[in-house]
């Protein structure tokens, strides 16, 4: 409570009347745009801790503000830790750009620091900007230090790092790891070591450009003295005198009128995916003939239409929360967008002559788009921009179909692809799910046919959508023994809730069949799909609710599968189901929320959120929400939002970062308009910015 209080004299005041200072994240997202380039702030104030990646190595950048050539301040990172840190009077999470703004002790200077990023997942870069002012109506001599360490362009600290800079326009400081060797590693935390990490700027006249031994180049700053010239020392390992790329800014004098300023980090993977023997670009190289120099201009010469998007972008998202959840709704979507968006890959594939698209899975493993990691994160698509999820279900499609060199025979849909970045996984190598990943596609593909009112994109998959709408079919309504997404729970065979899914995989096919006017054959799923609901619904019923199991009297489970019925307007399941659970639900009401089912107090923010949202009561509802907001806000694990906790405690059980977040946006997708194409207003990237799409299917 105390912090509250604290953040009540200052209230950041942005255009959309801003109360998020209130908000303590459990960690902020600064420089999210991959998998690989993940970096958060896992502290109250940005100079509480370093940087990390999202798996909690580090990635450390360092700011320092010096003022009238005599006093120093930290503003990011720990380092020099004798140099003492600027006060921080409050960190603001917007979708796409987090703000913090800081002062002196003795209130002379005003320095706002924000992380800026583009809108569309096709720009690696994100934009760092300083705006300075003064606030003691003098004039004050200012510069600024930025540092990104060696860490940035490496996965190991015993990797060999080198270096380049380019002057020219534009500066830019490159570093990289020696031995280039795209897909020589592969997992969850690792990080890409190949391609390039770029610290750009676009003002040589202000901006002085350094590279060598980080701790020389702060101390040479904070001493004031000069600068040493660039480390020509390399390759060397990362832990030898561990490299780093600076840019000091020179602001010279400054009054209260804002002087802004920024720097670009950018990371060109060169290879992003490896797709069943097909070496995947990052999508952008082909839309900018394979040419770094070309995004690299284009971010400078864009900075100020990408800025002026991403703040239109945020305001209406954050417009459209808040007057559909309320403050502390938009304040969670805020904080899980660049989460859920950072853990996209978009390519190129020359094989397929097509853009590509994968989910990481994330922290739960390095699964390459996870049939049921993707599931959960639907809505934030289905609102936003249907054409991402059906671009990412394609690849998972097309090795069903025996499109890749991997032939697949299974009868049911697949688990994932392989481990980041490289799909290579054999059909009996799977973590098989049948009844779970079958049903997820084709819930997912009737969502997007109903919102795009396209379907021309199914054509090649009716024949695999077939053999999966018949194995739902030839299994339910009782899945038996089989494994579903909730595995860390173990196995819980006869489940209620795996077989709701099911039997609206089922629909969803129906809906699919309906869609391209094979009305008969819907008509016959859609009675089959009834079938099996009202078998459900007497052999799952208890006294005063459904059952976990089948079989398991005496027992309950959050039925979040049943989500899928509102958001593709099935009539399988009357109206009393959602709200006999519901009623039920609030029965089971903890400090943070309702557990997951009666076998413990773990809960997942996701499928919790989904039980919120099929409430009728909007007061329950606003509950259910405002206890995920709590765990975000006080639980005493500071690492980036987690999807696994104790509903009790509050404490993290496991799972961060991951894309499954994009489940909160279950409620703006059901009580919110649509809406176009938020992503890219005012238009599409490629068109705004003169380039030829390649990237944005039509
Ligand atoms: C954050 O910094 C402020 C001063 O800027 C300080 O009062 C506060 O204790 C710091 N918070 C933490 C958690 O260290
Ligand atoms: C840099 O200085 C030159 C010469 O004074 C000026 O023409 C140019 O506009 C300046 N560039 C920037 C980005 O401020
Ligand atoms: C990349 O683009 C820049 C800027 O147009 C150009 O100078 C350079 O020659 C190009 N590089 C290649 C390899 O085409
Ligand atoms: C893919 O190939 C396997 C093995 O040849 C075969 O069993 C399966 O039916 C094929 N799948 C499709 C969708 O054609
Ligand atoms: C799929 O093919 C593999 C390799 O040929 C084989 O071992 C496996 O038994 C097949 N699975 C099915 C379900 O046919
Ligand atoms: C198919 O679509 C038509 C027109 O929207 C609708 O009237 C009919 O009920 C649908 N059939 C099924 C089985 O969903
Ligand atoms: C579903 O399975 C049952 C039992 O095997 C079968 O009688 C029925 O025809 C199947 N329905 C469809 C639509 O294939
Ligand atoms: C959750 O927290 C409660 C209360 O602190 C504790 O009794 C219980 O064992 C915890 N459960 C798990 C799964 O951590």
């Amino acid at each position: 409570m105390q912090r509250l209080f604290a953040f009540l004299v200052v209230v950041f005041i942005t255009k959309s009347n801003d109360v998020s200072g209130d908000f303590r994240p459990p960690a902020v997202p600064l420089i999210v745009f991959s998998p690989h380039i993940s970096v958060w702030s896992c502290s109250d104030n940005l100079t509480d801790s370093d940087t990390v990646h999202w798996s909690g190595s580090p990635l450390a950048f360092y700011g320092l503000i010096d003022i009238d050539n005599s006093q120093t301040y930290r503003f990011l990172g720990t380092q020099p830790s004798n140099i003492p840190p600027l006060i921080q009077n409050n960190v603001v999470v917007q979708p796409w750009r987090t703000i913090y703004k800081f002062s002196t002790p003795t209130n002379t200077i005003e320095l706002i620091v924000s992380f800026s990023q583009p809108t569309s997942i096709e720009d690696p870069y994100t934009y760092i900007t300083f705006d300075v002012r003064t606030l003691d109506q003098k004039t004050h001599n200012v510069r600024i230090y930025f540092e990104e360490s060696s860490r940035l362009s490496i996965n190991d600290k015993n990797e060999k790092i080198s270096w380049n800079r380019i002057d020219g326009d534009i500066t830019i400081l490159t570093m990289n790891s020696y031995n280039q060797i795209p897909f020589g590693i592969r997992g969850d935390a690792t990080r890409n070591n190949w391609g390039y990490a770029h610290l750009i700027s676009s003002n040589k006249n202000t901006t002085n450009g350094y590279q060598g031994f980080g701790d020389n180049l702060r101390q040479a700053f904070v001493n004031h003295q000069i600068m040493p010239n660039d480390d020509t020392r390399k390759p060397r390992h990362a832990d030898d005198q561990s490299p780093s790329s600076v840019f000091i800014i020179n602001l010279n004098q400054v009054t209260s009128t804002t002087i802004s300023s920024y720097l670009i980090f950018l990371y060109d993977d060169l290879y992003s995916m490896l797709y069943f023997e097909d070496w995947q670009i990052p999508c952008w190289r082909i839309e900018l003939n394979n040419n770094v120099t070309l995004l690299i201009n284009e971010a400078v010469s864009y900075y100020q239409s990408n800025m002026a998007d991403i703040t239109d972008s945020n305001e209406l998202l954050i417009t459209l929360l808040t007057n559909t959840g309320g403050t502390q709704y938009s304040l969670l979507a805020s904080l899980v967008t660049r989460q859920i968006t950072g853990a996209l890959t978009r390519t190129w594939s020359n094989k397929y002559n097509r853009p590509q698209l994968y989910m990481k899975e994330i922290s739960s493993a390095g699964d390459i788009s996870t049939v049921d990691v993707i599931f959960p994160s639907s809505p934030f698509f289905l609102w936003l921009h249907p054409e991402i999820l059906r671009d990412m279900l394609i690849p998972v499609l097309a090795y069903a179909n025996n499109e890749t060199t991997i032939d697949y025979n299974l009868s049911w849909a697949p688990h994932h692809l392989g481990t980041w970045p490289v799909c290579d996984i054999l059909p009996d190598e799977q973590e098989q799910m049948p009844m779970e990943e079958s049903a997820n596609m084709l819930l997912m593909l009737a969502g997007i046919v109903q919102r795009l009112a396209k379907t021309d994109f199914l054509q090649p998959y009716w024949n695999v959508m077939e053999i999966w709408a018949q194995y739902l079919n030839s299994t339910l309504p009782d899945p038996g023994n089989q494994l579903c997404t909730d595995d860390f729970e173990g196995p819980s065979p006869h489940n209620c809730n795996l077989a709701l899914k099911g039997i609206l995989g089922l629909g969803a096919y129906a809906i699919l069949l309906n869609s391209t006017g094979q009305t008969q054959r819907a008509t016959i799923y859609m009675n089959q799909a009834q079938e099996h609901a009202n078998y459900w619904m007497q052999a799952a019923r208890d006294d005063e609710n459904y059952r976990l199991q089948y079989d398991l009297p005496n027992t309950w489970s959050q039925k979040y599968n049943l989500i899928y019925q509102s958001i593709l307007s099935l009539n399988l399941f009357p109206s009393d189901v959602a709200k006999l659970e519901s009623n039920y639900y609030a029965t089971k009401m903890l400090d943070f929320g309702i557990p997951l089912d009666s076998r413990s107090k773990l809960t997942k923010t996701d499928w919790t959120s989904w039980i919120a949202a099929f409430s009728n009561d909007q007061q329950q509802e606003n509950e259910i929400f405002s206890k995920i907001y709590k765990f975000a806000n006080e639980s005493p694990d500071r690492i980036p939002f987690s999807d696994f906790y104790n509903a009790s405690n509050g404490h993290v059980l496991g799972f961060r970062a991951r894309p499954v977040m994009g489940g909160l946006f279950i409620r703006a997708l059901l009580e919110s308009p649509l809406i176009e194409n938020i992503y890219i207003q005012p238009t599409k990237p490629s068109q705004r910015r003169g380039r030829v799409n390649k990237c944005e299917l039509l």
